[in-house]
């Protein structure tokens, strides 16, 4: 039967310390949660600056509620489009300094819908091996002929843009990568890679999920910081993770903009998405935008430094994501058993998201964590493994 069939495949991932698992949380997102009637400090929250249960959010989606109700009631081409929809695309313009914008109902939809609509079969996708699975789904959907670079090796990334021109001269070539890289929390060398992409010829796609909020002023993410940019063709984020909402978006050109609502099947073919969630993540760009918003990320920065500053992570700081590499699963699923029954939440975070024998706990700082709760985490992660925290930066 069916039903036996899935019980096995389960129990081969429970064999393997694959399985996974809900857990249900009782309370909001912040520096704290509730699960299984303890409260946690919450270290496993992409909600960076602490915006996912900020008053502004929750105002301007009860204001949104109340002015155009829940549904957007049909796909942003039919009569989806409300005026939050086109004032946040606005804003995000704005805010990133490019002509225009488009939001997605996901980060995840967004990769999905966007790279099908740049390149096609025979074209060409270069792309990081540490790529998110969105950006990897997204490319192998577009038919395209896909090439992986080990992470972050430039030397590698070239050779295959020369076997493309050389193999494939008249087609388009598309390099993708992470500004932040969601699981190690390294940074992409940003002006090598504009470097190679104009030697080469190729479009740059930028995923910046893990930058925005958190690097450059008013938290425009890394190509802002390293003023690049202009050069980047398809700028792309998450209004999911440091933004404390929900979608994706893609900023750049008004022709790729106006392309990508012609040819962009995620965007095309799916509901729009709720104006309520839409005009939240409106007011967290208008907040990232503010001197206020500029306080916040950098008390964040405080915290990413406090954090590196402890003994056992003495790494430069690159991001608000650290990773304690254990290697084993069941060793992942253990610490993270025992950093629980201490008080902390912290992920393990096993294959497939990482590579076979690469889990590892993912720590995640916010500006809404006490140096307290920070330096108390470092205190009982060196407690409990004696070791050094690993970042590869
Ligand atoms: C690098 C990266 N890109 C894209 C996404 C997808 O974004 P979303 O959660 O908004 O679908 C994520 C996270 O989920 C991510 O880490």
């Amino acid at each position: 039967m069916m039903h036996d069939l899935f019980a096995e495949q389960l129990e081969a991932l429970r064999a393997q310390s694959l399985e996974r698992r809900l857990r249900e949380i009782h309370t909001a997102q912040g520096p704290e949660v509730e699960i299984g009637g303890r409260r946690l400090v919450n270290f496993s929250s992409n909600d960076y600056l602490g915006l996912a249960n900020d008053a502004r959010l929750r105002d301007a989606a009860k204001a949104a509620i109340d002015n155009l109700g829940i549904g957007a009631g049909a796909s942003r081409l039919i009569s989806g489009t409300q005026s939050p929809h086109l004032c946040l695309e606005r804003a995000l313009a704005r805010w990133k300094g490019t002509e225009a914008a488009i939001c997605f109902s996901s980060g995840y939809a967004a990769a999905l819908g966007t790279i099908p609509a740049l390149v096609t079969k025979g074209d060409v996708i270069v792309l990081d091996k540490l790529c998110h699975a969105s950006l990897i789904d997204g490319a192998r959907l577009s038919g395209a002929i896909l090439r992986v670079f080990p992470h972050n090796n430039l030397s590698k990334l070239e050779s295959h843009l020369r076997w493309a021109r050389r193999e494939h001269p008249a087609t388009r070539v598309l390099i993708i990568t992470e500004s932040v890289f969601s699981m190690d929390g390294d940074r992409a060398p940003l002006r090598e890679l504009v470097g190679l992409k104009k030697r080469y010829g190729a479009l740059l796609l930028l995923d910046e999920a893990h930058a925005v909020g958190v690097i450059g002023l008013n938290g425009r993410g890394l190509a802002a910081a390293e003023d690049v940019d202009a050069e980047i063709d398809v700028q792309m984020g998450t209004l999911s993770k440091a933004l404390g909402a929900s979608g994706g978006y893609i900023c750049g050109s008004r022709a790729l903009i106006e392309w990508l609502i012609n040819r962009a099947r995620s965007f095309i073919f799916s509901t729009a998405p709720p104006a309520a969630i839409v005009a939240a993540a409106l007011a967290a760009v208008d907040f990232l935008s503010s001197p206020e918003g500029e306080k916040r990320r950098l008390l964040l920065w405080e915290k990413i430094k406090l954090m590196c500053d402890l003994p056992g992570t003495n790494r430069a700081a690159q991001s608000a994501i650290f990773p304690l590499t254990v290697g084993d699963e069941q060793a992942a699923l253990e610490l993270a058993s025992a950093l629980q029954s201490e008080g902390f939440f912290v992920p393990a975070i096993r294959y497939p998201t990482v590579a076979r024998g690469a889990a590892r706990l993912r720590i995640t700082v916010s500006a809404t964590h006490s140096d307290e709760q920070i330096r108390a985490l470092c205190e009982t992660i060196k407690r409990l493994t004696g070791a050094r925290f690993e970042r590869r930066c």
